[in-house]
């Protein structure tokens, strides 16, 4: 009797684990089909990266309001600076925005914290793996999306309850893994079971029309955000943006494992040659302390980083954020419309 008894309890458990499976199941198709843009509960399916000392409530805002999800970097600034940001935020929106916190932040454990308590619709991450803070801020009903640039990471990210993967390829403009976009996207998307959102070298419609075709769901924009008119960086940076060519950015860093993506001047000069010479990786890290402040906030862009995507060769407008999206989709649907005709209307091949 005690072991029908368990028999029926562990088969009775089963189904019960086989059907809670089946529902995930359904579940996670679901989410599947959904875009990123009823993820975030926003108009277009467009993350402004978070961009430290640059994405501050002026452009979060700005995006918002023109109906892609604006991002507060966080950099490396904290808690109570972040806050003071989400409330100014607050004040020139009503529309979901979230906040990207770079997990080598020294204040990162304080801010994660205050993000659970102001419910932040969503949390972006780089630099790492956020498993220490997921399950504090999902709890908090906060979408969390890490940003990755290897397979391997977006797996564990996405078993780990990631609900959308940021995958950035070699083109973007900062901090930059090796793989590029192209290369990147369909190999992701192959192996997660969540919406996958491209970054790196997007700019205009073909970009997004590109990204979804290679199985994004979504795009992150960075580059062509730093010349919107409400992104409070230097003009002389915003120029350099304006005047760059295609061959114009290089990664710095290289030597010590972390590259930046940034546009050739005299500071990026220096440091590859100081790079080639062998500088040791804490030397390297004090000669860059303060570069990118340098650029931002002084519009210093000789010897500040000025970093940036490859795709700068292709911003040529300062504009408000909101006709920088609205252009982007009008044309990524035009493309998208047009599709039949790539091998000739109606023709099979
Ligand atoms: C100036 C600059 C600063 C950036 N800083 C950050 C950052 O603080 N955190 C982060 O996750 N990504 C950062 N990024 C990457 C962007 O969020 C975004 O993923 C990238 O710019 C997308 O590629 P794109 O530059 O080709 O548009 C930065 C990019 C730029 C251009």
């Amino acid at each position: 009797m005690a072991d029908d008894l368990t028999i029926q309890g562990s088969l009775s458990y089963n189904c019960l684990g086989i059907k809670r499976k089946i529902n995930d199941r359904k579940r996670e198709c679901k989410h599947i089909m959904k875009d990123v843009s009823e993820l975030f509960g926003v108009r277009y399916p467009i993350i402004q990266g978070g961009m430290a000392w640059i994405a501050n409530y002026h452009l979060a805002s700005a995006v918002s309001n023109g109906g892609g999800l604006g991002l507060i970097a966080a950099g490396s600034a904290d808690a109570a600076f972040v806050k003071g940001q989400i409330e100014k935020t607050r004040e020139l929106t009503d529309k979901p925005f979230g906040v990207n916190v770079m997990l080598m932040n020294p204040h990162v454990d304080e801010i994660m914290r205050m993000l659970a308590e102001e419910k932040v619709a969503v949390v972006t991450t780089g630099a790492g793996n956020p498993g220490k803070y997921m399950s504090m801020l999902k709890d908090a009903g906060i979408r969390v999306c890490p940003v990755v640039a290897s397979v391997a990471l977006a797996i564990r990210l996405a078993r780990g309850g990631a609900d959308a993967i940021i995958a950035e390829g070699t083109e973007a403009g900062g901090h930059i893994g090796e793989l590029t976009t192209m290369a990147l996207i369909p190999q992701i998307a192959d192996a997660v079971g969540i919406p996958v959102v491209a970054a790196g070298g997007i700019a205009d419609g073909r970009g997004i029309a590109a990204a979804y075709m290679l199985g994004a769901k979504g795009v992150q924009v960075g580059t062509a955000f730093l010349v919107a008119e409400e992104c409070q960086i230097a003009q002389a940076y915003k120029d350099m943006i304006l005047k760059a060519r295609d061959t114009d950015t290089v990664a710095t860093g290289r030597s010590t494992g972390h590259p930046v993506r940034v546009l050739k001047n005299r500071m990026s000069k220096d440091v590859l040659s100081l790079e080639k010479q062998g500088i040791d990786p804490e030397e390297f890290e004090n000669r860059m302390a303060g570069t990118l402040r340098a650029a931002v906030v002084d519009g210093d862009v000789v010897n500040g980083s000025v970093m940036s995507g490859q795709i700068a060769g292709m911003v040529k407008r300062e504009e408000t954020a909101a006709k920088i999206i609205e252009k982007m989709f009008r044309e990524a649907n035009d493309i998208y419309e047009n599709r039949h005709t790539l091998f000739g209307a109606g023709r099979a091949i």
